[in-house]
């Protein structure tokens, strides 16, 4: 196979991470549909799909290199909330981390110099600005907004959701 195994390893272990990302993400939109916030609850359960998207680009990439793909449980995620705003910061927390552990992937791949990987993995990188840049704006509006979430769920039914389109890991 074209991967050393630490680096199988390694990439096996963040899949994971986006698997349990993707589900944090969907107990973070069952809340919203609770609170009946329809259009926070449409926008995780897009960040959960693109999640999902990213967990599964891993997978077939170590598959196409001909190493073995694991399917693990997720960590345990956080079902019930008191407030949009520890949603979001939760969703915040959670993409700062996963940027951590994408650069600690690269940094994996460099030391075993693995090319191929690093290359895979700048996508990845890419990726993270988008998602922690959103979610830092929408922190801000939800901030802002202070009691009056109607106006985050306007700001979002009129704003083009990041991972819809062309950069969607799930596509
Ligand atoms: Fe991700
Ligand atoms: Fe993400």
């Amino acid at each position: 196979m074209l991967l050393k195994q630490p680096i199988v390893d390694a990439i096996n272990a963040q899949v994971t991470e986006e698997f349990t990302a993707s589900a944090q993400y969907l107990a973070i939109a069952l809340y919203f549909e609770r609170e009946t916030l329809p259009e926070l609850a449409n926008y995780f359960h897009l960040q959960a799909a693109e999640e999902h998207g990213h967990a599964t680009k891993l997978l077939g990439y170590i598959n196409e290199a001909g190493g073995m793909p694991i399917i693990a449980p997720t960590r345990a995620v956080k079902n019930d909330f008191s407030s949009v705003e520890e949603c979001i910061r939760l969703a915040l927390d959670q993409e700062l981390t996963v940027t951590a552990q994408i650069n600690n992937l690269v940094k994996v791949a460099m030391e075993n110099d693995d090319y191929l990987t690093n290359q895979f993995l700048q996508w990845f990188v890419t990726e993270q600005l988008e998602e922690v840049s959103s979610m830092t704006d929408l922190l801000n509006i939800v901030k802002r907004a202070g009691d009056n979430l109607f106006r985050v769920e306007e700001y979002l039914s009129r704003t083009p959701h990041p991972g819809a389109g062309a950069n969607n890991g799930a596509a």
